[in-house]
């Protein structure tokens, strides 16, 4: 699970290099490194931790450079180490390579290997592949592949030089994304595990399918199946937006996100409503909506809980049975997807492995499949039959914000417009739209009392254990406030049913154990008043995000931060703004990394 990235052309490598893999770090900030050739010899700098720190011993000693791949790393085989981070070197050093994606069968090659004196010198299993490449080489670096690649189990994504073969970079690729980018008059060429990686000049694309291995020199990329036949790839264009990331004055990104949230939500909604009615630009036709019977929804992680969410907007608002599903899970059941199933696959990157993975699982059954995803041109919005976009501009901060708002944001709207088709009325649609056009000013007013939330974030910031309450609608907004918590701030935060308490995890309770309860669902709200006096009775200390005039929470809380009203299926959205401000002050006063917490990757690409 890593970023990829090589360069061949015109220009200096070594800088092209690191522009890359830093746009490639949501994939992994264990470590990094970058190998080139120069001459006929390879060098190379790896640097444990973020690639920051690869850049100051560059610049303390810089590589010069005829090409160059470059790796960043999110560990799996083997701890966050000098020695674990890529690239990887065969025995005599003539073969320099990255991988991103797990080789399954690595300790079984790894014995054999062994066992013709092979010497290792990191405790990935990526390193078995350089060795096998290595075995296999009698000159020819494709012959090696041909031999190599059939041997290898799992997921995988490479890119190799050789000494012997300047000006060409070999890559590869099975159900890890890969691809090739090059200039106009095919001066330069790139190969990136995201076209996202891009350079302005380089707006030709060619993505790898399972299999597939692409030879890239200056002038010319090959591409061949296993059998080493040569294969005819047409490019595509893309159109990158390159805009420096900045932090705008914030002292954080995710900050930054959190503060912007009143207009990437109007982006959202934005060219998609016009006279009260709902416009999207779907590539699934009304005839087959209207005849959908189920939805099945698959995320990760932020996404996973903005699915959720989806669950009961599709039940309320279009009264059609959903159900949500974490994609590592799905892609090991075995779902009842029908033909008038619709497949919804939500993810910011569009890039995350068990997503992908259990989207084509449900495509391969027959289902339609329709990506919500804020990054064009990513893997899931490529293979979707439909993606909505979430227009809400890059997201830096590892910790998932502005997207889920988006997410949820777009798809509250897809549930309106699918009502409409499937007969709501004009004046139910309407009355849903005036709701929904009033979520960014809602947030706006959480946002301008951030500073209550920050005084109360001090008072709560040295407990170790917080439970997140919610019942409905503010479930999985629990679940989420409590996600932002746990990865940040590294606290242990539970988001759980609040009527669910007493069946177990009551006993948990005790004073060092402060319960947050989200009580923005009107539905519900006496109901949680009396799971709150049941966690008072028991001595925990309680902070309420409540709606303005909840009195009945207000006499029960020892904190209160309130709320703009809004009606259940889209209060969420304050509720959640509140959430992130809350975890966000809580790891600022910890002195926590904020933007890369530890462990994480922004977008997961292995299973
Ligand atoms: C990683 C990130 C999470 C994110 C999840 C799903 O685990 O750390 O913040 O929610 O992946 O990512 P996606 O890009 O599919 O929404």
């Amino acid at each position: 699970m890593c970023g990829i990235f090589g360069y061949i052309g015109t220009k200096d490598p070594l800088p092209i290099c690191l522009f890359g893999l830093k746009q490639l770090e949501y994939r992994g900030y264990d470590s990094s490194g970058i190998a080139g050739l120069y001459g006929k010899e390879i060098v190379s700098c790896k640097e444990a931790g973020k690639i920051s720190g690869l850049e100051k011993k560059l610049a303390l000693k810089p590589l010069a450079l005829d090409l160059a791949i470059g790796h960043t790393r999110w560990a799996t085989h083997g701890k966050p180490t000098h020695l674990n981070a890529h690239p990887h070197f065969d025995r005599a050093s003539s073969i320099a390579l990255v991988h991103n994606g797990i080789i399954e069968n690595y300790d079984l090659l790894r014995e054999e290997l062994k066992r013709d004196g092979t010497h290792f010198a990191s405790e990935t299993d990526s390193e078995v592949i350089v060795h096998l490449i290595a075995k296999y080489y009698q000159g020819s670096v494709l012959g090696a592949l041909q031999r190599t690649l059939p041997q290898l189990r799992g997921s995988f994504a490479l890119a190799l030089i050789h000494r012997d073969h300047p000006g060409q970079i070999f890559a590869t690729s099975r159900e890890c994304p890969l691809c090739v980018g090059f200039d106009d008059a095919r001066t330069e060429a790139i190969v990136s595990s995201d076209p996202n990686a891009f350079l302005a000049t380089t707006p030709n694309v060619v993505f790898l399918r399972n299999n597939e291995i692409v030879k890239v020199e200056k002038n010319q990329t090959s591409f061949f199946n296993y059998s080493l036949v040569p294969l005819v790839k047409k490019s595509e264009r893309i159109d990158s937006e390159f805009k420096a990331l900045s932090k705008e004055g914030y002292e954080h990104f995710m900050l930054k996100e959190i503060h912007e949230q009143p207009a990437t939500v109007q982006k959202a909604l934005l060219g998609r409503i016009d006279q009260a009615q709902i416009h999207l630009d779907l590539k699934l036709s009304e005839e087959k909506l209207k005849q959908l019977r189920h939805i099945w929804l698959l995320g990760c992680g932020t996404s996973a809980h903005a699915g959720w969410l989806g669950t009961l907007l599709f039940e309320d608002l279009v009264r059609i049975p959903s159900s949500m599903e974490i994609a590592s899970e799905a892609r090991y059941r075995n779902p009842i997807l029908t033909p008038d199933t619709l497949v919804v696959a939500i993810s910011q990157s569009g890039e995350t492995a068990d997503t992908l993975a259990a989207m084509r699982e449900a495509k391969r059954r027959g289902s339609s499949i329709l990506g919500i995803c804020n990054i064009k041109n990513s893997a899931i919005s490529r293979e979707a039959d439909s993606t909505l976009y979430l227009n809400a501009g890059p997201e830096v901060s590892v910790c998932s914000t502005k997207a889920f708002t988006s997410q949820i944001s777009t798809i509250a709207l897809f549930a309106l417009y699918l009502a409409k088709l499937k007969g709501m009325s004009d004046a139910q649609l309407h009355y849903y739209l005036d709701e929904l056009e009033k979520v960014p000013g809602q947030i706006q007013q959480v946002l301008s009392r951030a500073s209550e939330l920050q005084a109360i974030a001090k008072k709560y910031a040295a407990y170790e254990d917080f439970f997140f309450l919610g019942r409905r609608y503010m479930l999985p907004t629990a679940m989420e406030a409590a996600l932002k918590l746990k990865e940040i701030s590294y606290v242990n935060a539970n988001g759980y049913p609040a009527g669910e308490l007493k069946h177990g995890a009551i006993a948990l309770i005790n004073e060092r154990f402060p319960v947050i309860a989200l009580c923005s669902n009107i539905q519900t709200h006496e109901k949680i008043a009396s799971n709150l006096m049941e966690v008072k009775a028991r001595g925990a200390p309680v902070l309420a995000f409540a709606p303005q005039g909840m009195e009945a929470v207000a006499s029960i809380a020892d904190d209160i931060f309130w709320l703009p009203p809004a009606i259940d299926p889209f209060a969420p959205f304050a509720s959640t703004i509140a959430g992130q401000l809350f975890a966000y002050y809580i790891a600022l006063e910890r002195g926590c990394e904020i933007d890369q917490p530890r462990n994480l990757a922004k977008s997961v690409t292995v299973e």
